[in-house]
């Protein structure tokens, strides 16, 4: 038997196997990777579609937590995984800004993945520690360009959300603060409720419950409509702040090479899970929405990568964040 026939022969039957692992599939725990740290709006998320995807088949997903290096590090872990249909990603726009932002990542963000479906789809805010000098967004505006330099603004690391929103933000009201990097805005947010940092624009799904206990306050929403979630509070269109606008998506993706069979299994477990008026309900208390069942979709995931890799990797390079 030549080297070639037996290669090819090895190839089939690694094949073969796995297609036969996906006839009883699930058959043991499964693990959803979130490249962020815990208590952050990612952690908060992949929980809830753990919980209900779990349910559907059968099967208990458990959340990992791989955070660093703007959720690459997670990423490559289940780009390296065997592609079972037993380790998923569950990740936002980092999945697009760290192919602008890294010149070795360790994978393809397009190539080394499965799209399973989109999972949700939710606005950001402008958040700050509870002692901050300004009553309302007028105030904030004015003393924000006055006092820049020695404001402090978290974020969850080059090309997370929140440093996509503090890049916003900074551009739009021609500010520059002094940025600080975390593993995810879990912690960040721990350190601007215990007033260590001034600033932090994320994700209602982490901040909302923090605003509604009065552990911190709200300025704006990024964008052009107030949040249901928050309705007394402006949107930063309202201060005449037109272009900082901005929504994040998660996504959930498998190995590449996961069969097919398994792939349609996860698609239909997620869409499932947007369906479930218990998931609706309980992002919706968050300010969040779960995406329709239409959205749930590989092509819809797919079509929402590119878009992102499009254009908000660009914004990066406009703002003059070198690769590293
Ligand atoms: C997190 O879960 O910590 C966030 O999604 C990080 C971010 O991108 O801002």
């Amino acid at each position: 038997m030549s080297f070639q026939f037996k290669k090819v022969l090895g190839l089939c039957l690694a094949a073969c196997a796995l297609q036969v692992v996906a006839q009883d599939y699930p058959s043991k725990p499964i693990t959803m990777v979130m490249p962020y740290a815990p208590g952050g709006p990612g952690d908060t998320i992949t929980r809830v579609f753990a919980g209900a995807m779990q349910k559907v088949l059968g099967q208990q997903i458990v959340v990992d937590n791989t955070a660093g290096a703007s959720g690459s590090i997670g990423t490559a872990k289940v780009a390296r995984a065997k592609p079972d249909g037993y380790t998923l990603l569950m990740i936002h726009v980092s999945h697009a800004t760290n192919m602008v932002m890294y010149k070795n990542l360790p994978y393809h963000p397009v190539d080394d993945f499965e799209p399973i479906g989109r999972a949700t789809s939710g606005p950001m805010l402008i958040t700050a520690r509870n002692e901050f000098p300004s009553k309302d967004l007028g105030e904030f505006v004015a003393y924000v360009k006055a006092n820049a330099p020695k404001i402090s603004l978290a974020h969850a690391g080059v090309g997370s959300a929140s440093h996509l929103c503090a890049l916003m933000m900074m551009s739009t009201l021609g500010v520059k603060f002094n940025e600080i990097p975390y593993k995810g805005t879990g912690p960040a947010l721990n350190d601007l409720m215990g007033g260590q940092v001034d600033l932090l624009c994320d994700q209602t799904s982490g901040t909302v419950p923090s605003i509604k206990a009065g552990k911190i306050k709200a300025y704006a929403a990024a964008g052009k409509t107030r949040l249901p979630s928050l309705p007394q509070m402006p949107a930063i269109s309202e201060a005449g702040v037109q272009g900082f606008d901005i929504n994040i998506s998660f996504g959930l993706y498998a190995p590449k090479g996961t069969p097919k069979p398994v792939l349609d299994k996860l698609t239909a477990a997620l869409q499932a899970s947007v369906g479930d008026p218990e998931v609706r309900q309980r992002l919706e208390s968050m300010g969040i929405s779960a995406v329709g069942v239409d959205l749930a979709r590989p092509d819809a995931l797919r079509a929402h990568l590119k878009n992102e890799i499009d254009n908000l990797g660009g914004l990066l390079t406009k703002a003059g964040v070198k690769p590293e």
